[in-house]
């Protein structure tokens, strides 16, 4: 696999591409495990988890059918506005189906547990949630994760999908930018 050089604005590398691609495989396991033949309807919270989605959804071994929506909480900061926005919902109906939400991060829980609440609604067989990341010590709403790739501690990170105001999706590892980068927010 082509190495890629670290890019400059990152201060430090939290988890690296070797890492990422072990865990997403064993978590495509475990997921595997919980589901059985069952089929599975996963609902793919657009942009940030577009990446992790990619790798895992290869990997499921179970029959999927893939919806996504588009939500967003963050704009361009890095703290969380507190107002959570579904821009576009899913299209497939969710009735009686195995549905699993994916997302690349559980930071406060404002957003899963609004897009969760609003699913509940459609009587789904089952809902599970299934985060690359989780920042517990960030928790404001009561929510938890059903299948977690890695626990992170409280820093605003890029890559793999995750952005900083729209930047740095395509490093293919998780990492930290220096702080001059997060203040220099530019559009
Ligand atoms: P929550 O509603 O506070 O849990 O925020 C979840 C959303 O905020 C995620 O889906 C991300 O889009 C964004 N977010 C939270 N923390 C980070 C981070 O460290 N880096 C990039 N995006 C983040
Ligand atoms: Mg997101």
């Amino acid at each position: 696999m082509a190495k890629h050089r670290l890019h400059s604005d990152v201060e430090r590398v939290l988890i690296t591409e070797a890492r990422i691609h072990r865990r997403v495989r064993q978590l495509s396991r475990e997921i595997g495990k919980c589901y059985g033949n069952d089929e599975v309807t996963l609902i793919t919270v657009l942009n940030g988890s577009m990446v992790f989605l990619g790798e895992l959804l290869q990997r499921l071994p179970m029959p999927t059918r893939l919806d996504s929506i588009v939500a967003h909480s963050y704009g361009t900061h890095t703290t969380s506005s507190g107002r959570v926005r579904i821009r576009r919902g899913w299209q497939l109906p969710l009735k009686g189906r195995h549905v699993l939400l994916v997302d690349d991060i559980l930071d406060t829980g404002r957003t899963l547990k609004l897009i969760r609440d609003r699913i509940l609604r459609e009587r789904p067989a089952s809902l599970r949630v299934c985060v690359l990341l989780d920042k517990p010590t960030r928790r404001e709403v009561d929510l938890q994760a059903d299948f977690i790739g890695f626990q992170i501690p409280d820093k605003f990170v890029v890559g793999y999908g995750l952005d900083f105001a729209e930047r740095y999706r395509n490093l293919p590892y998780i990492a930290v930018l220096k702080p001059q980068i997060y203040r220099q927010r530019s559009p």
